[in-house]
């Protein structure tokens, strides 16, 4: 791991780092969660880049729906396009292939993802990535079938936190719930909940504004204002009271 001098992960959101004392702390497993389209892979996206940019932090970005050329296509076209081999993007295929190769025959080839992505990241160096991130959790239980979530996502939790990397778990929420994840644990077994939301202004001719908000961050003095989110040429930025009062 390359030491940063600081035990925070910043998100490089320009304006939240100051709301949440610097930044996400080191090692926590946090969840960004939202609707569809609200954002959630293009912020944890960014959160990786810019760490491995700007400050060579290691990353590796799981993703389970989207193959890798189109998520990466997807992230140049929001102006993240710097080469760096700090940032690994692995996706269903490429994972598939590495699972069944010599190096994993001589354990036991486990069907469900869970236990899958469980492997692969317990056969992982110890902090080989100071960033990880799971695209989706959602995407993941499609392809599990859980006897007992409970359970299976304690110890799937537990192993994140074992790695001592500093995760993200993205996990897609329906229109018009409070409800951050599929069965409700996972929001007590995280130390963080991002919320990407959207909401419509305007009358006549409305439009979608989008929101962030910081529903929980553990050992942190964080704000609970919902700040509007929007992107530009040099990534992410929220805009904050005194932003709009000028
Ligand atoms: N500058 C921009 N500002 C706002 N939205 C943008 C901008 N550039 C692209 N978008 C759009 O935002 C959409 C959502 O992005 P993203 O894929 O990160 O969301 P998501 O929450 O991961 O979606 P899904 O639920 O499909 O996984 C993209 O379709 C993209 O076209
Ligand atoms: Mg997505």
């Amino acid at each position: 791991m390359v030491y940063t001098g600081s035990r925070r992960i910043k998100t490089f959101v320009k304006g939240l780092d100051e709301q949440i004392e610097s930044g996400i702390p080191v090692g926590t497993v946090n969840l960004i969660s939202g609707t569809p389209g609200s954002m959630k892979s293009s912020l944890a996206y960014s959160i990786l880049y810019h760490n491995a940019v700007k400050i060579g932090l290691n990353g590796l970005y799981i993703s389970m729906e989207q193959d890798v050329r189109s998520l990466t296509e997807q992230m140049k076209r929001l102006g993240m396009k710097e080469k760096t081999d700090k940032l690994l993007v692995e996706d269903y295929t490429s994972l598939d292939k590495k699972l069944r190769s010599k190096k994993f025959q001589k354990l036991k080839f486990e069907h469900d993802w869970i236990s899958r992505i469980k492997t692969y990241i317990e056969s992982l160096e110890k902090q080989s990535f100071d960033l990880m991130v799971l695209d989706s959790l959602d995407a993941l239980y499609a392809l599990t079938d859980l006897e007992n979530p409970r359970t299976e996502l304690y110890h799937f939790f537990k192993t994140l936190r074992e790695t001592e990397a500093t995760s993200f778990l993205i996990s897609e929420m329906t229109q018009n719930t409070d409800k951050f994840s599929k069965y409700g644990v996972e929001e007590f077994l995280c130390d963080g909940i991002i919320h990407l939301d959207f909401k419509r202004t305007g009358t006549i001719l409305s439009r979608l504004e989008r929101f962030i908000g910081i529903v929980k961050l553990r050992n942190t003095a964080y704000s609970t204002q919902y700040f509007p989110l929007q992107h530009g040429p040099d990534g992410f930025t929220i805009l904050t009271r005194e932003d709009l009062e000028l």
